[in-house]
């Protein structure tokens, strides 16, 4: 029997079996990517209507969630009964901050599509008993059913969420300081540098492992170096996002100036163009 025909016939006697992979995808351009990723957000949603998702804020989600938008707008995309669940916020940011997170995602995502109110969890940066409030978080992803697909953008230096190196594969929601180069790397949002906060509220590495599907995005050759370290370094604290080649499904939307330090850029763009049918777009079960 071919090695296909054999495969297909062992997803027919195990259908419950988990495919598990890290996909690698190249597209040309981040606009390509971002439609890319908000296919497989769709897919996800159409099969799932209450799916769970957690969300990331930076300049690299925006084409996605344009394009989730648009998705909603002209082709009825549903998020009626979509929860939603944000990586991280700043400490001490009121949410009405322009630089808050809260803003972000009102003014990005949340203010254009028909996600409910009380279905949206952002950390909250200025709640006076931070372990109490991270366990809560903690608490209301499980009682949400867990988070079915966590977009992520990935820092230079590696980080997830706000995972700075160094930090535990096991964390959890929790505070975390900033290095000086992701305080100096965020200050473009804040009208004067002195404002820029040095904590931060973020679900832990361990937290973000637990997703069913991760879904990260990077474009850009400022990206490369932490994208090769994901993909194709050693699994270290150093480069937290390089945890995910443990994680059992996680889809990588790359540019080519991302893919630019990629070892293995040539396979992975083959493996892509040379899917069976029965693996393309994106073919985890949706959970
Ligand atoms: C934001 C987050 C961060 C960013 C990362 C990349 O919620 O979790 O990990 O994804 O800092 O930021 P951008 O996309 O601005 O390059």
């Amino acid at each position: 029997m071919d090695p296909l025909a054999a495969s297909l016939a062992l997803n027919q006697r195990f259908p419950n079996e988990d495919p598990s992979f890290m996909e690698v995808i190249i597209e040309s351009t981040p606009l390509a990517g971002s439609e890319t990723g908000a296919r497989i957000v769709e897919k996800l949603v159409r099969a799932k209507p209450e799916a769970v998702l957690g969300l990331a804020t930076g300049s690299t989600p925006l084409g996605l969630y344009r394009e989730l938008i648009r998705r909603h707008r002209e082709g009825g995309l549903d998020f009626g009964a979509v929860t939603t669940f944000n990586l991280d916020e700043y400490v001490g940011l009121d949410p009405r901050h322009p630089a808050s997170y809260h803003r972000f995602m009102q003014e990005n995502l949340f203010d254009h599509v028909n996600i409910r109110p009380d279905h949206i969890h952002l950390p909250d940066g200025m709640t006076a008993d931070i372990p109490a409030y991270c366990a809560g978080y903690e608490a209301a992803i499980r009682a949400a059913g867990g988070i079915g697909l966590q977009v992520l953008g990935i820092g230079h230096d590696g980080h997830i969420g706000f995972n700075e190196p160094g930090s535990s594969l096991g964390s959890r929601t929790r505070l975390k300081t900033l290095t000086a180069e992701t305080i100096e790397a965020n200050r473009r949002f804040f009208s004067d540098a002195g404002e820029v906060p040095h904590h931060v509220i973020t679900m832990g590495v361990g937290t973000i492992l637990e997703s069913r599907v991760c879904l990260l995005l990077a474009f850009g050759e400022a990206k490369a170096e932490a994208v090769a370290g994901m993909v194709e370094g050693p699994v270290t604290a150093m480069c937290p996002a390089s945890v995910l080649q443990l994680h059992p499904q996680t889809v990588l939307i790359v540019d080519e100036a991302a893919a630019s330090r990629l070892r293995r850029a040539d396979y992975y763009r083959y493996v892509y163009a040379n899917k069976p049918e029965f693996q393309r777009d994106a073919s985890f079960p949706v959970r």
